[in-house]
């Protein structure tokens, strides 16, 4: 974002695509290189919104509505991102999260069937206008994803294949809207390949980056 020192990463996707792996492996690489870096995941991340994360994911919650459920992916969202978000790109360092607006798009909203616009106005207000300066969408077979995830399932995770598919399609739609921000990235290929590729279009960010100052 043109306005804050920092960069914002964000990576999405459906269950079991490796996102959280490629997240903390793409922390490494930026570590390594000695850039101010930070991860955080979505929900939660800091206290307020990973208390709000326990309430989501409790598969005991069934009688919970999808307007409800938006609200508190968003409420997490907003605390995040006013605790951790903007302060650590107003210094300059490079943010990388797990999951981020893409997600409600995704989950809630071509998942679930919440209005997508109104997802889109509750998100402004959550996030104060900010847009993820680069999004990684990796793509998988849902079903391959729910296999590859194993052990108990969570509140979302236990939905029907087809909702799952929904999301998967949903992200797509995204990435379809916005192919400038969102990268998509093939998940069946190997986590290096994958790992190679996020790490170039990094580079290529940090460099027009340092190019314009
Ligand atoms: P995780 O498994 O990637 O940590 O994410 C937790 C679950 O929450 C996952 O099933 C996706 C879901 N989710 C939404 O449904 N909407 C959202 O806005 C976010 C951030 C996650």
């Amino acid at each position: 974002m043109a306005q804050y020192k920092g960069k914002f990463i964000t990576f999405e996707g459906s269950e079991g695509c490796g996102k959280s792996t490629q997240s903390r492996r793409l922390l490494e690489y930026l570590s390594a290189r000695g850039i101010a870096s930070r991860l955080v995941r979505e929900p939660g991340g800091v206290a307020i919104s990973e208390q709000i994360r326990t309430i989501l994911l409790d598969k005991e919650n069934t009688r919970m509505n999808r307007e409800c459920e938006t609200l508190l992916y968003m409420a997490a969202r907003a605390q995040m991102v006013e605790e951790t978000v903007l302060p650590a790109l107003r210094e300059g360092t490079i943010l990388v999260c797990d999951r981020f607006l893409d997600s409600t798009l995704a989950y809630q909203g071509y998942g679930c069937g919440v209005d997508v616009s109104a997802i889109c106005m509750m998100g402004d207000f959550a996030v104060r206008g900010l847009v993820p300066d680069l999004t990684f969408l990796l793509d998988l077979d849902t079903e391959e994803g729910l296999r590859r995830r194993g052990g108990e399932r969570d509140r979302i995770e236990l939905r029907s294949l087809e909702y799952h598919n929904r999301v998967r399609q949903g992200y797509l739609s995204i990435a379809q809207a916005e192919p400038q921000r969102v990268i998509v990235i093939d998940g069946r290929r190997t986590v290096e390949d994958i790992f190679a590729q996020i790490c170039s279009r990094v580079d290529l960010l940090l460099a027009q980056d340092r190019s314009c100052s």
